[in-house]
Order: C-alpha cells, then structure tokens, then sequence
C-alpha cells in the first residue's frame, strides 16, 4: 500500500516523500480514503501511530482543491489541540504537508502576545491550529471569525469534550459552518465522549484500528510498589541504567516535577521540567532541551501526556499514578512510537492502589502478577512488599476520490457525500 493509492495528489506525494514517509499507517489507510470523500471521521487508533497526517493530509488536499483563498481573519480549516506544546507540534506537520501547496497555516495559543497571531491572522490563513482559550479570546475581540470554517478538526477529541473544555469547544463549534467537514480523533475514547460527540459530526464514519483502550503492545509495562518516599531513591537507582537513555517522568504535581527535576539534576542527570507555571518560552526550552538530547530526563506533569511526539524516548516512568486512566495510555504512548521498541515503569504507593486498579479496568487487564500485588482481595502479596514488575507485557457532493467509504473495523456508515450537507440531529452513541 501506498500514499498515492490512497487518492492524494501529487503535491502531497512529494512533501511525504520528503519527509520519508513511505508506507501509510493502518488509521492513514482506512481514514484518508474517507475523509477524501467527504465523510465526516471519528478515528481512534493507538498512540504514535500517525493520526496527525490521517487528518492532515485530506484536510489538505480538500482546501487545495477548492480554490479558495483565505480571507483576513477568516481561517478556511480549524484544528483545536489541548495543549500549546501540541498545537505547535501539528503547526509544524502542516508545514511539512503543506510544503508543496499554497497553503497558509499558523497558530493561535496563550502564554505568549498575541500581536503576531493577530497579524498573521490578518494575513489569512489556510490552517489555524489553536487552544481553545486563546482562541475564543480572539473570537471576542473579533480578530477572528469562524464563519469561514469548512474544515474541523478535534486532535485529541475525547479531552477536549471533557469537563475542562466542553464548554469552551461547544461555543467554538457553534461558530464554523454548519456544512464544515469534521474529523475527531484519539487513542482513547468513551461512550460518554461519544455521546457529545454525535453532536458535532455528521454521519461520521467510524474507524476504531484496535478494539477498545490499549496502549501499544509492544511497550513493555511494569508496575512497581514504593513508599512515596522511596520513589526517587528508586528512580535515582534506576537511572543509573543506560539503557534509559531518553527519560520522560510524570508527575501528579507542578510543584512536584520541578522539585523532582532540580533533585536529578542536582544528582547529576541532566533533566528540565515541563509543566503549566513555566512561562511558555521555559516551556518550549524545555522541551527543545529534551528533543536535542541535553536533558536525559524531562520530568513532566500531564501537559506532555497527550500527542506530544519525540524520536527515540526509551522509557516512560509514572513517578506518580494518574489520576484519569486514560491518561496512562497517552502517558506511556510517548515511547515506542512508530514501531519503536519502549519500556513504562508505573510507581504505586499504598495510596494509590484505587487508581491503579482503574487503569487496569480502562484496559480490561492487570497490569500486576497476582502473586506480588500487595492490593488486598488481590494476590495477597506483602503490602511493603516492592512487587516484581507484573504484567508482561456532504453533504455538499464533497466526493472527489473514488472507491468505497472506510473499511473501518467498526465499519462506519458509506454514503455520507450525497446531498446537501448538514449537521444531523444528536444521534445516540
Ligand atoms: N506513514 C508514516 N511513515 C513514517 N512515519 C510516520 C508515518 N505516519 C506518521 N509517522 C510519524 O510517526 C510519528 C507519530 O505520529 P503522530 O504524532 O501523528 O501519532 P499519533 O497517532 O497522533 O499519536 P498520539 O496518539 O500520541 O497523538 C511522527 O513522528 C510521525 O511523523
Ligand atoms: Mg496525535
């Protein structure tokens, strides 16, 4: 299978040729052939597996084609990410996409002056990817409007139709037109999330590459009992492997990973923390620090579970269980990506039995060999007991290619494409 036998044009051909992307992955195989044709997507595929081009790349073809241009203020697609660190990171996959297009992108988020978004927002633009709440902010001081938006799209969809920012969204989407083409996508998903998300798309397809929340098999996952105050000396001890050459650490707390940060750099490791009371340059630095391989370790609060895509990180440690399961799954979804090899170390104090046991029920697995979970009504280990690593393992004819609808596993619903293009009436999950 190739990208050109997926319908996309030529200019797209040459910018994934130069970006070596070669063979397309499951959800790019079954989303883009889809979204080409006017669908609406909801896509769920594990993480690292190259989401962001299945929604690009369509996106991009159905903007070059159209032949618009931009006007000022008046972006043509949207693409809303939970993060300022993600929403730069898709920026610059646009770019890359784009390169052989006349394609203008850029992007809307907090922490930094808004002079330059405004200006390039005067300029027009193709692509905004922004926050939600930057974006509103400039929705309201009418820097931008919405009424152009033919294309949506939600990265990390289940997060941004959560508590946090439903809200936030849903004033958002109100505003893009009704006959917009719309993509969700995630590696994890509810039925509550889906639910609202039915809402929002219409007649989406479905394409679920593996059934249920899994992380990546081929991470190698371990759960380890501590004491809170034992985990750093265990880190510490840990990290005298090389082995843990690129080292993202998650904690609960702000507080808590710059303190952890300092202590490992103080210890000789070199380690930056990534979190939301740094000022956004800090934020970047950090993050630029890690990717070039200054920092050995990134220790990081939850900001840096989802989407955030860099080569080669080798272990993921949960230094502190979180607290919403399926950030577990996008926590240690930073390593082994794209077919790479990576190792999750989970530490679990006496206080965090419950939310281990959550994630495992998000899994439908254990994550720990019965014989040394220290869990009561569980294995009956001791409960100091530092257990062995466990577990193991439109619409509007939007139609332009041919060939049928998705071949999603879930299936989805094919002739979506004929007929004037409209929001359908919330539909049950
Ligand atoms: N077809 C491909 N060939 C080669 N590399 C690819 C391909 N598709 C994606 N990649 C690369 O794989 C990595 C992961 O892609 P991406 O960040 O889109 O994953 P994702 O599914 O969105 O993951 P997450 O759920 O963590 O957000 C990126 O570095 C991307 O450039
Ligand atoms: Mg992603």
């Amino acid at each position: 299978m190739t990208f050109s036998a997926l319908g996309l044009a030529e200019p797209l051909l040459k910018a994934l040729e130069a970006a070596q992307f070669t063979i397309p992955t499951p959800i790019q195989q079954q989303a883009i052939p889809a979204v080409l044709e006017g669908s609406d997507m909801l896509g769920v595929a594990q993480t690292g597996t190259g989401k962001t081009a299945a929604f690009a790349l369509p996106m991009l073809q159905h903007l070059s084609a159209d032949k618009k241009t931009a006007q000022p203020r008046r972006p043509r697609a949207l693409i809303l990410a939970p993060t300022r660190e993600l929403a730069l990171q898709i920026d610059q996959s646009i770019r890359v996409f784009a390169k052989f297009l006349n394609i203008r992108a850029g992007v809307v988020i907090g922490g930094v002056g808004q002079h330059g978004q405004v200006k390039a927002l005067n300029r027009g633009l193709d692509v905004l990817t922004a926050c939600p709440g930057r974006l509103l902010d400039l929705m309201n001081q009418g820097c931008v409007a919405l009424d152009d938006v033919e294309y949506l799209v939600l990265d990390e969809a289940d997060r941004m139709l959560d508590m946090g920012f439903v809200r936030d969204v849903k004033k958002i989407v109100a505003k893009t037109r009704e006959d917009r083409l719309t993509q969700f996508f995630s590696a994890t998903m509810t039925r509550e999330v889906e639910a609202l998300a039915a809402d929002m798309l219409y007649e989406p397809i479905r394409i679920q590459v593996t059934p249920g929340t899994v992380p990546v098999e081929r991470i190698e996952q371990s759960v380890i009992f501590v004491e809170g105050s034992r985990k750093r000396g265990l880190l510490n001890e840990m990290l005298n492997d090389d082995a843990m050459s690129r080292v993202i650490v998650f904690t609960r707390t702000k507080h808590g990973a710059n303190r952890l940060a300092q202590q490992l750099e103080k210890d000789g490791v070199p380690s930056d923390a990534l979190h939301g009371n740094k000022s956004q340059s800090a934020r970047e630095k950090a993050l630029a620090r890690f990717k070039r391989g200054q920092a050995r370790v990134l220790v990081a609060t939850d900001i840096a579970a989802r989407g955030i895509d860099v080569d080669g990180v080798s272990h993921v440690v949960n230094f502190d269980v979180p607290m919403e399961p399926e950030a577990y799954v996008h926590r240690i979804g930073r390593t082994a990506r794209k077919g790479a090899e990576g190792v999750a170390v989970t530490f679990c104090g006496p206080d965090e039995y419950a939310k281990l046991s959550d994630i495992e029920r998000l899994l439908k697995r254990p994550l720990v060999d019965p014989a040394n979970d220290p869990r009561p009504q569980r294995g009956g280990g001791k409960p100091t007991g530092e257990g062995k690593p466990g577990g193991g393992k439109g619409r509007r004819n939007r139609g332009r290619g041919k060939g049928g609808p998705g071949q999603g596993a879930a299936g989805g619903k094919p002739g979506a494409g004929q007929g004037g293009r409209r929001r359908g009436p919330p539909r049950a999950a």
